[in-house]
C-alpha cells in the first residue's frame, strides 16, 4: 500500500477527454436566447449597427427575417424581442397596439418558424416619450413611476403579444404586483397556458448602459433606481423571488449575469424554479471592446463568462453572444 499524503488533482486534467469527462458544466443551444431589436421603420432595408454593441443591430421586420433565418439555420430555438417604434408618447401605447412592431414581428417570426420560442420583453420605457418603464403624473419631473396606473398598461401590453402568438411573456418593468396583473388579464383573454417569465431580480444597473443607446430608451430625468434593485442587495433578491412566484410566474430571470453571480446562486439555492440569467449589454460590449483591443481572447473570454453563468446555477442564458457561439460551433 503507498502512503498517501496529499491529494493529486492533476491526475484528472491529463488530457482532453478526460478533463471533459469530469467537467460539471456543459453549454447547449437549448440553454441560449438570443435577443433581438426590431424597429418600426418603412425602410425595409434598415439595418443600423448599434455603436456600443459592435456585431449588433437595429432591425426593419426584414431584416430580422433575414437574421432569424442564419439563426434558426445555425440552431438557435429561442429569441427575445425589444421593439422601438415609430413613434413614442407618455403612456407608451405603442407597447400594447395590436400592430406595434413586437406584436408585427411576432406574428411573422411565428408564423415562418412556428417551432421557435419567441419571447416578447414586456416594459414601456421603448415606448414613453420620457423613457421611464412606467406612467408618470402630468407635470411630474422628479421621474416618479406610478405603479398600479402601470399595471393596467402592461396588462393590455401582454395581451396584445399573446395574441400576436408570444410563447412566453416577460416583463422587465420591476412594478410591484405585475405578475398578478399579466396573469390575471392574460387568464381572462384566454391565454391561460402562456407561461410568464419574470424578470424578478433586476438591478438598477450601469451595464445596461449600451443597451439604452440600442432600445432608444435612456430615461429623459431621474433614473431607475426607484423601481429596480439596488446593487448592494442580496437579501431583497430572496424577496422578490417569493412575490413573483406567490404571484404564479412560471419562469426567473436574474439581471445582470456576471455581476451578480451570486445572486445566481443565492436564487438557485433557495427555489426549485426554471432560472435564467441575463448577460447585459454592458457585459457584451466590455468583452467585445477589450478583444477589438487584442487584450483579451474573445472566444475564450466569451465561452468562460457563459461557463461561469450557468456554474452559477442559470439553466438558459440570455447572451447577445447566442448566434456567435453557435456559428462559430463553440456551442452545439
Ligand atoms: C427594459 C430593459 C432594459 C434591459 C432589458 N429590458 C433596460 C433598462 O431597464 O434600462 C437591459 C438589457 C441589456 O442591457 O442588455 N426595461
Ligand atoms: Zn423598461
Amino acid at each position: 500500500m503507498t502512503e498517501c499524503s496529499f491529494h493529486r488533482g492533476r491526475r484528472l486534467r491529463r488530457t482532453p477527454i478526460l478533463r471533459e469527462m469530469i467537467c460539471e458544466t456543459s453549454l447547449s443551444a437549448a440553454d441560449l436566447i438570443m435577443p433581438y431589436f426590431v424597429v418600426d421603420t418603412p425602410d425595409a432595408s434598415f439595418r443600423q449597427p448599434i455603436a456600443s454593441m459592435p456585431g449588433q443591430f437595429q432591425l426593419s421586420l426584414k431584416e430580422l427575417e433575414k437574421e432569424i433565418s442564419r439563426a434558426v439555420a445555425l440552431g438557435l430555438r429561442a429569441v427575445l424581442l425589444f421593439g422601438i417604434p415609430a413613434s413614442k408618447d407618455p403612456a407608451g401605447s405603442g407597447a400594447y397596439a395590436r400592430d406595434g412592431i413586437v406584436q408585427r414581428a411576432t406574428r411573422m417570426i411565428k408564423q415562418r418558424w412556428p417551432e421557435l420560442l419567441v419571447i416578447t420583453d414586456l416594459c414601456l420605457c421603448e415606448y414613453t416619450s420620457h423613457g421611464h418603464c412606467g406612467l408618470i403624473a402630468d407635470g411630474d419631473k422628479t421621474g416618479h413611476v406610478l405603479n398600479d396606473a402601470t399595471l393596467d398598461l402592461l396588462a393590455r401590453t401582454a395581451v396584445s403579444q399573446a395574441e400576436a402568438g408570444a410563447d412566453i411573456i416577460a416583463p422587465s418593468d420591476m412594478m410591484d404586483g405585475r405578475v398578478l396583473a399579466l396573469r390575471t388579464a392574460l387568464d381572462k383573454a384566454g391565454y391561460e397556458e402562456t407561461p410568464i417569465m419574470s424578470y424578478a431580480v433586476k438591478y438598477a444597473s450601469a451595464y445596461y448602459g449600451p443597451f439604452r443607446d440600442a432600445a432608444e430608451s435612456p430615461p429623459h430625468f431621474g433614473d431607475r433606481r426607484t423601481y429596480q434593485m439596488d446593487p448592494g442587495n442580496a437579501l431583497e433578491a430572496l424577496r422578490e423571488m417569493e412575490a413573483d412566484i406567490t404571484e404564479g410566474a412560471d419562469m426567473f430571470i436574474i439581471k445582470p449575469a456576471g455581476p451578480y453571480q451570486d445572486i445566481i446562486r443565492l436564487v438557485r439555492d433557495r427555489f426549485d424554479v426554471p432560472l435564467a440569467a441575463y448577460q447585459v449589454s454592458g457585459e457584451y460590449s466590455l468583452i467585445c471592446a477589450a478583444a477589438q483591443n487584442g487584450w483579451i481572447d474573445r472566444k475564450a473570454v466569451i465561452m468562460e463568462s457563459l461557463t461561469g453563468i450557468k456554474r452559477a446555477g442559470a439553466r438558459m442564458i440570455i447572451s447577445y453572444f447566442s448566434v456567435e457561439a453557435l456559428r462559430e460551433g463553440w456551442i452545439h
